[in-house]
């Protein structure tokens, strides 16, 4: 298939406007793709009191069908992968029954929202839930953003099997448009008997379990329907363990107006959208063609170390024009409201990343240490720090942190750009590269950081911030 010959075409075309035979360009790749649009299950919410959100979910073995393959034996939350939507308001106070029906202890971390340290889902702030056993969680719902949970212990295993889910919240000032969607991106590796291998070998240890089935809100190539020349939000999700999500949708560019931890004060625009394990985007497209046009969500190659950029373009998802009535004045959004910036300055901490072999075993590690060896960084409450993370592996590892936003100041010491102001949590440090991150640490309590492809958190690459009343 030539198709950089056909993007290069269709972005031509684009300029002059052809717009259907641009999306002619798309559709010649389109599968059969009649199914319905697999859409998230919402949680009940089972508390009538509009300040209270209330759900229940179960962690519990299920099956479920990837692909043409048989069926998978699979981890879910109330029996679905993704798990539910839940959808909340800012101000709302979310509780949370859990049960845990698998086999073994699990927990729910709630990545990216800002909570009291014992609801954080962390073994440094809970022990685990047995297997029988129950959790409450509860908390205040104090940011607009997308965000999603998933447990954190043996993660590296317990998310590959399916155990994610989506938490939506919706803030007083969102931005405006006329289609809205979430997709949750993910692959599995399913192998011929329809199971997930048990054993962790080493191409994966090295770089997380990549998949060989590309799925999109828990399906392979989905297609979804959209009104032409409207304005389309798409909230982006990366679930994956290892794959680093390079989309491109030929044709258009996209305008980046969020990320992480809502929107950003100056939307871009970019014609790929790398998003690594954790991080979100917040994206509008302005979508154009004639009812049955088609074009192909693509997973295009990213060099992430070690020769993972060698891949074939994937497609991941279809996007067919309905013949529904398209009426629209709404024009893409150009700026949303500020965000503090927080104090640049010398850096406070240094955090070395790394990987190398301790008598033959492969480690991922942090100043030289793994985790729980890594020397917690010690923060008085209310304090801001910038941490210096610097990458001296040979791939890049999407950084996260807990309990708190985090703004990029520079990257080799080159200063962000205005358009890279926003909340992050999680944040691609590219292999050899070092850059310069600010966070305020608003609440007390122990607070995890590490790589977000699970198998080098478990190897080692996390740590803690200790966030306390000063000394
Ligand atoms: Cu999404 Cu500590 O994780
Ligand atoms: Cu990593």
């Amino acid at each position: 298939m030539k198709r950089d010959t056909r993007m290069t075409a269709c972005r031509s075309l684009r300029l002059a406007a052809l717009a259907t035979l641009l999306w002619a360009c798309g559709s010649d790749e389109a599968g059969s793709g009649d199914g319905p649009e697999p859409a998230l299950t919402p949680a009940t919410d089972e508390d009538p009191d509009p300040a209270v959100l209330e759900v229940s979910l179960e962690a519990r073995p299920a099956f479920k069908r990837y692909a043409d393959a048989p069926e998978t034996a699979v981890w879910t939350y109330n029996g679905s992968v993704p798990g539910p939507l839940i959808e909340g308001r800012v101000g709302e106070r979310l509780r949370v029954h859990f049960t845990n029906s698998l086999p073994e202890e699990t927990t729910i971390h709630w990545h990216g929202l800002r909570l009291p340290a014992v609801m954080d889902g962390t073994l440094a702030t809970q022990s685990p839930v047995p297997p029988g056993g129950t959790f409450e969680y509860e908390f205040e719902l104090r940011d607009a953003g997308l965000f999603w949970f998933h447990p954190h212990i043996r993660s590296d295993v317990q998310v590959e099997k399916g155990l994610h889910g989506i938490i939506r919240v919706t803030g007083s000032d969102e931005p405006e448009a006329d289609e809205q969607r979430i997709l949750v991106l993910d692959d599995v590796r399913v192998l011929a008997d329809g199971s997930l291998p048990t054993y962790l070998d080493d191409e994966s240890k090295m770089l997380g379990r990549q998949g060989n089935i590309l799925l999109v809100n828990g399906e392979a190539l989905p297609t979804f329907r959209w009104r032409s020349g409207v304005l389309q939000r798409l909230r982006i999700v990366n679930v994956a363990n290892g794959r680093f999500f390079n989309l491109a949708l030929p044709g258009y560019s996209w305008r980046v107006i969020g990320t992480d931890g809502g929107t950003m004060p100056q939307p871009y625009d970019t014609d790929h959208l790398l998003i690594a394990p954790g991080e979100r985007y917040d994206v509008v497209v302005i979508a154009s063609g004639a009812p049955g046009d088609v074009v192909t969500l693509m997973n295009d190659p990213y060099e992430r170390g070690h020769d993972t950029g060698a891949e074939a373009p994937l497609p991941l998802a279809q996007f067919r024009v309905s013949d529904e009535p398209s009426v629209s004045g709404r024009a893409l959004p150009d700026a949303f409201g500020e965000i503090e910036r927080l104090p640049g300055g010398s850096s406070d901490e240094q955090l070395v990343l790394d990987e190398g072999l301790r008598d033959g075993t492969l480690e991922f590690t942090i100043n030289g240490e793994t985790y729980p060896s890594v020397p917690p960084i010690r923060v008085p409450v209310g304090a801001v720090r910038r941490l210096e993370v610097r990458n001296e592996s040979e791939m890049d590892h999407p950084f996260h942190l807990h309990g708190t936003f985090f703004q990029v100041l520079s990257t080799d010491g080159i200063a962000a750009p205005m358009e890279a102001l926003a909340n992050k949590d999680t944040v691609i440090v590219p292999q050899k590269t070092t850059m310069q991150l600010v966070a305020r640490f608003d609440e007390p309590g122990r607070w995890m950081y590490h790589c977000h492809i699970p198998e080098h958190a478990e190897g080692g690459m996390m740590g803690e911030a200790d966030v306390g009343d000063a000394p």
